[in-house]
């Protein structure tokens, strides 16, 4: 499989002129009850998206004088700015909504520390690995209210994400291939490894919103496991 990444660039400033058209009028005030189940979940969600990608992006410089690979470079700065837009767009609607945004929290410094010291492949799977339980996460939010606002802003995640995983996947790939078998099993050992351990954590700090959206901790953890299966790099 040959990955060009500069397709990656074309599909994210494509996807850029493409967004769903959020319906900011609209006036729904949540209820006591959405509120309960999703404050201090958006709130930290929002933060998690949030994220500067400072070092994620020097790893890509080290990784572009390496091997030339500009084209990587210039499609991570893309898939950042998306992640930026979510976070921007999730913030929006949690002011609309009197929502505090919150500047850190312990999920997001343990997420953030690993990959501050891993490098470029570590750093993809940890990012990887959040995508894969966001792709149900923000599935459950979108039925775990009646706002139209926070509906448009999940499907308009969703459709991001499900591409997020794809190029992370990439990404993945193309490293691997530069490396030797058994580099290549410790690191899987290490995603699946992580995988297991952040789905026990998020199921915990956010099963409101998932029981809210019709999940049980079985179908969760069926649903993130067959995202995840599905996003094998070979
Ligand atoms: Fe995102
Ligand atoms: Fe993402």
């Amino acid at each position: 499989m040959e990955i060009i990444f500069s397709k990656w660039t074309e599909y994210f400033l494509r996807n850029n002129q493409n967004l769903i058209d959020i319906h900011w009028d609209d006036h729904y005030k949540l209820t006591s009850e959405e509120r309960e189940i999703i404050t201090k979940s958006i709130q930290q969600f929002q933060l998690g998206e949030n994220s500067e990608g400072k070092y994620l992006i020097n790893c890509a410089k080290k990784y572009v004088l390496e091997t030339q690979d500009q084209d990587y470079y210039h499609a991570l700065i893309e898939f950042i700015k998306e992640e930026q837009r979510h976070a921007r767009d999730l913030g929006r609607f949690m002011r609309l909504q009197e929502i505090p945004l919150i500047r850190s929290h312990w999920v997001d410094n343990v997420f953030r520390k690993l990959r501050k010291y891993a490098g470029l492949e570590l750093s993809i799977i940890v990012l990887i690995t959040a995508e894969i339980i966001a792709k149900i996460y923000y599935k459950a939010l979108k039925e775990s209210t009646n706002s139209i606002i926070l509906i448009d802003l999940c499907n308009q995640i969703l459709n991001d994400e499900e591409k997020h995983v794809r190029f992370q996947s990439e990404t993945l790939y193309k490293l691997a291939r530069n490396k030797s078998y058994i580099m290549n099993q410790i690191s899987r050992q290490f995603h699946r490894f992580l995988f297991e351990g952040t789905l026990i954590v998020v199921w915990y700090q956010h099963k409101s919103v998932f029981k809210a959206g019709g999940y049980t901790l079985l179908s969760f953890y069926h649903d993130c496991r067959q995202v995840f299966n599905s996003s094998k790099r070979s």
